[in-house]
């Protein structure tokens, strides 16, 4: 099973418009120089629609960094699926450490925006990781596994080829702190087999499973040489086209 390397950048709170756009155009470039990899930024919801303008026609995909489960209505400081549909995106992050951690979401909710986003014809990105306290207890694979079962609850198993995972240690996120490839290994081993539980075994061979958590030009090599790891989701090393660059071209 060859499953093509899916390259993140996830902009957070970062970047006016105008250097979002400046930003987009470099790494734009870099994905129309990769036909073998597929390359996705999910800068912040203000910059979308000029971004998306400036990158029409060139392979760079577009991606909200969160999204509502509603179409509309009375969701103060919410986006709709709809909405970044309208914007040009293609996919959604759900259910990133930060919304988790600092926002209070939980995998309820986040289940929920999963659906819309698919509901929609966007591809989420469910996050999932645990913290330093979960790990140095032993309980990595049991939290993780539990957030993969309920942030993909009642999702109908022929849209599983519909769907990326991000094995995201919430220790390793802007901390400098990778995990070490043996074990995103692990823990990406275990994400598909709990895949091959609840969808078909093909199609969990099929989903990629991203890692997040301080990736820098310098570790990308190896952590995506790990058979289970089939790309990564970038945060601080995305908002600078030459280190993204080094990167995507892993
Ligand atoms: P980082 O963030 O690359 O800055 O550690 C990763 C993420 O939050 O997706």
């Amino acid at each position: 099973m060859t499953r093509t390397p899916l390259i993140a950048g996830n902009w957070k709170m970062h970047k006016t418009a105008a250097e979002a756009v400046a930003l987009a155009r470099a790494v734009a470039e870099e994905a129309n120089r990769r036909p073998d990899r597929e390359v996705m930024i999910a800068p912040p919801a203000t910059a979308l629609f000029p971004v998306a303008e400036a990158v029409r026609g060139t392979r760079l995909i577009l991606a909200g960094q969160n999204v509502a489960w509603e179409e509309k209505g009375a969701f103060t400081g919410e986006i709709s699926p709809l909405m970044l549909a309208d914007c040009g995106c293609a996919m959604a992050i759900v259910g990133h450490s930060e919304r988790r951690h600092i926002f209070g979401e939980d995998d309820a909710m986040i289940n929920r925006r999963l659906k819309g986003a698919m509901n929609h014809g966007l591809v989420p990105i469910l996050c999932v990781g645990e913290t330093i306290e979960e790990r140095e207890d032993g309980r990595t694979a049991e939290v993780v596994e539990a957030q993969v079962r309920a942030g993909l609850a009642d999702v109908n198993p022929e849209s599983g080829r519909e769907l990326v995972v991000a094995y995201e240690p919430v220790w390793a996120i802007g901390t400098g702190r990778t995990a070490t490839s043996g074990q995103a290994q692990e823990a990406h081993a275990h994400i598909r087999a709990v895949l091959a539980q609840m969808f078909e075994k093909d199609i969990a061979a099929e989903i990629r499973i991203l890692y997040g958590g301080s990736v820098k030009p310098g570790n990308a090599a190896e952590l995506m040489a790990q058979a289970d790891v089939d790309g990564a989701l970038v945060g601080g090393a995305s908002l600078d086209a030459q280190s993204f660059a080094g990167i995507i071209n892993f």
